[in-house]
């Protein structure tokens, strides 16, 4: 099976031009490594400008049109050709404010519109892990039974661009509890936070995931290669 290697580029980079020379890097550097399926999410705004490799978006609007300033729909992202969108990611919950309700009716826009889902789970520093991971994926997915487009990525948010990435058992053990809270659901597990070149195969290999969701170490095209390469 192949693995899924995820690049989110979050707020990044400044200039079109900068995009597509990430972009054409990153497609140069992964065209012969068939034993991974690369995603990349780039800012909106560049998605039109990027052709030759699976495309996500970083979020969606719930809403399907009309007076909604600023918000982008599942249909428009559809249109353009994207395949893949980030939905529930920490910093959207962070500083978007989003609500498991909100990530619910994002997911449920997306599949009707035929899109597939990252959906993103993870406990804060001192947080319940079990109890957090349970109401996200509870109220996340509450209603949803198209699971086959959705990929849950387990990002504990302590580890998100801090440099201290969740150990290779404490994932395991996460990705473990995950696959019990989700019953008899069959969802791929991707891990993310702070995974760099060094640390990608150590998950890849031991930590029982279907792949990385990866922020910063996907800016730089021979990093984020190199965490290809290591699928
Ligand atoms: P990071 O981000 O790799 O920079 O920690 C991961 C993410 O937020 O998806």
């Amino acid at each position: 099976m192949k693995k899924i290697i995820v690049a989110n580029w979050k707020l990044n980079p400044s200039s079109q031009k900068e995009a597509e020379q990430l972009f054409d890097a990153v497609k140069e550097g992964v065209k012969d490594l068939e034993s991974a399926k690369v995603i990349i999410c780039p800012p909106y705004v560049y998605l039109s400008l990027l052709k030759g490799l699976t495309l996500g978006s970083q979020n969606v609007s719930y809403q399907e049109k009309g007076a909604f300033t600023g918000q982008v729909s599942a249909l428009m992202l559809k249109d353009l050709g994207v395949e893949y969108v980030i939905i529930g990611h920490s910093e959207a919950r962070q500083y978007l404010a989003e609500k498991n309700e909100d990530i619910n009716k994002k997911i449920k826009e997306c599949l009707e519109e035929g899109l597939k889902i990252i959906f993103c789970i993870g406990e804060q520093d001192g947080e319940d892990k079990e109890t957090v991971l349970k109401q996200q994926i509870e109220e996340g997915l509450d209603g949803v039974s198209d699971v086959e487009n959705i990929i849950v990525a387990y990002e504990p948010v302590w580890a998100i661009g801090t440099g201290k990435n969740c150990s290779i058992e404490e994932t395991k053990s996460s990705v473990a509890l995950i696959k019990k809270l989700l019953g008899q659901i069959s969802i791929k597990i991707l891990y993310g936070g702070s995974v760099n070149a060094e640390n990608a195969s150590g998950y890849l290999n031991e930590a029982d995931v279907d792949g990385l969701l990866v922020g910063g170490a996907s800016l730089k095209a021979e990093e984020f290669i190199k965490i290809v390469a290591s699928a």
